[in-house]
């Protein structure tokens, strides 16, 4: 089996005003003067989908949301279908980021609900998975992170396009990253329980790295075992620090 292009992906978060949607452009422009090797997506907050859309419409950027939810439609007061994002001009959507499970109580089961309504409304799922740094420190970051990925990718995933993003949830936002021997090993492991749950399409699957993702670690994060790409996102916000990361894929 070929391997897939790497995916380089940008969770803006709840950052960007209208204002933000220079630096699309200005990644959409460069991919178009010199074409990446990897694929590239930006997930904006949810208000500029459609005009991030708009904006990078023909170019190589991909457009992604950050959560949606697992329903079609109904009373669900500030929730956002997949539908309504995949209208909006999106492509993924980034399901389960740690700052979901932990601020919003989302469980694998809460999860893989959702994972169900992307794949209905045709979005490619990326679904964060990530340890504490208490459940490292216990040893337990393995057994966490493969039970959060059997519980949160249903198996309607057989056969789709998705990636799973390991993004331990100490590195998130603290310039901590984990020794390339950490990385590989929970990839390697995740890995193999793609394999088992999915087959080929678990074999050929993304597996992301992020937390603490910058131009100056993503070659060597990227380069490591089972690492299919990132999820990057404070380094995302600025197309002069994400293109250096693109191109490090
Ligand atoms: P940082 O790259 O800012 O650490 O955030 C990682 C992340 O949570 C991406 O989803």
């Amino acid at each position: 089996m070929s391997t897939p292009r790497p995916l380089i992906a940008g969770n803006w978060k709840m950052n960007g005003l209208a204002a933000a949607l220079d630096e699309a452009r200005a990644v959409a422009a460069a991919l178009e003067e010199r074409p990446a090797g990897a694929r590239v997506a930006v997930c904006p907050p949810a208000t500029l989908i459609d005009r991030l859309a708009e904006a990078v419409a023909g170019s190589a950027v991909l457009v992604g949301g950050q959560d949606c939810r697992a329903e079609a439609a109904g009373a669900f007061t500030g929730d956002v279908a997949a539908e309504m994002l995949a209208e909006a001009g999106a492509r993924l959507v980034i399901l389960g980021h740690s700052e979901r499970r932990a601020g919003y109580g989302e469980t694998d089961a809460v999860v893989a609900a959702k994972v169900e309504g992307a794949l209905r409304a045709g979005l490619e799922p990326i679904i964060c998975v990530g340890e504490t740094l208490a459940e490292r420190q216990a040893g337990r970051a393995l057994e966490v992170v493969t039970a959060q990925v059997r519980g949160s990718a249903p198996a309607a995933l057989a056969g789709r396009d998705f990636a799973i993003a390991y993004e331990p949830v100490w590195a998130i936002g603290s310039g901590l990253t984990p020794s390339i021997e950490q990385i590989e090993e929970v990839h390697v492991a995740v890995r193999a329980v793609l394999v088992e749950m999915f087959g080929a399409t678990g074999a050929a699957s993304p597996i992301l790295y992020g937390g603490s993702v910058k131009p100056t670690n993503a070659a060597e994060i990227l380069s490591a075992r089972e690492v299919g790409g990132a999820l990057v996102g404070g380094a995302s916000l600025k197309a002069a620090d994400f293109l250096p990361i693109i191109v490090a894929a």
